[in-house]
């Protein structure tokens, strides 16, 4: 069976692009059934419609509290019999008994080097912190904020003069390298979690796979 992609996004959706473009071009082997956002202008939800794929709006603000919306959006989700959740740049704190419902199957991307810089503002604060390494990392989500099993990671330096856009452009073109390389390898059942690490199978070059950051 053709593995299920579902994608929650709440704005722009230039990671979901990556994905979809990723399927399109034969790297993932799977299908992106739905990209579902939590708010109605978000501008990712017009890319997905032109590329065919299911666009769907469960605005948050149309709920009560945020049992009743994540009550919504799980079944929305689950009419896609998802094989993987992926979230992308969707902004809503999820309550464990979301995050129970997809254990295993429930991934998100993040712009910082975990378990460096967790939650908002990420470039911010490492400008503010003079690191000189940032990234991006792809990971399972678990109950604690930002802190899942880690599945992959991809570092850029952070220059001189870089201010919060061109660290956070540089980031991101990461971010639309790792994301589709790790839904990849979860579809293709590579993935193993022993004592919260994850293992990659059958992919011996998997530590090695290099991810070009744009060079200044
Ligand atoms: C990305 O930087 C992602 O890491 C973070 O939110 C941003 C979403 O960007 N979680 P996009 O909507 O995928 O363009």
């Amino acid at each position: 069976m053709t593995a299920s992609i579902v994608i929650l996004i709440s704005g722009r959706g230039s990671n979901m692009e990556a994905i979809v473009n990723a399927v399109s071009a034969g790297k993932i082997a799977g299908k992106v059934t739905a990209v579902i956002a939590n708010k109605p202008d978000a501008a990712g939800l017009n890319f997905a419609k032109k590329a065919g794929i299911d666009s769907i709006c469960v605005d948050h603000n149309q709920y009560e509290n945020r049992e009743s919306f994540e009550a919504a959006l799980i079944k929305r989700i689950d009419a896609y019999q998802p094989t993987v959740v992926a979230l992308a740049g969707f902004m809503r704190i999820l309550t464990p008994h979301f995050i129970n419902h997809y254990e295993g199957r429930l991934l998100n991307i993040h712009p910082s080097l975990l378990p460096a810089f967790p939650g908002l503002n990420t470039h911010r604060r490492v400008l503010e912190a003079g690191v000189k390494w940032h990234g991006c990392t792809v990971h399972f989500i678990t109950e604690t904020l930002d802190c899942g099993p880690i599945i992959i990671q991809a570092a850029v330096p952070v220059l001189p003069d870089d201010d919060e856009h061109l660290l956070s452009q540089r980031v991101l073109t990461m971010e639309h390298q790792i994301y589709p390389q790790a839904i990849s390898w979860f579809v293709n059942e590579q993935l193993s979690i022993e004592k919260d690490c994850v293992r990659i199978k059958n992919d011996k070059e998997a530590q090695f796979h290099s991810y070009q950051f744009e060079q200044p």
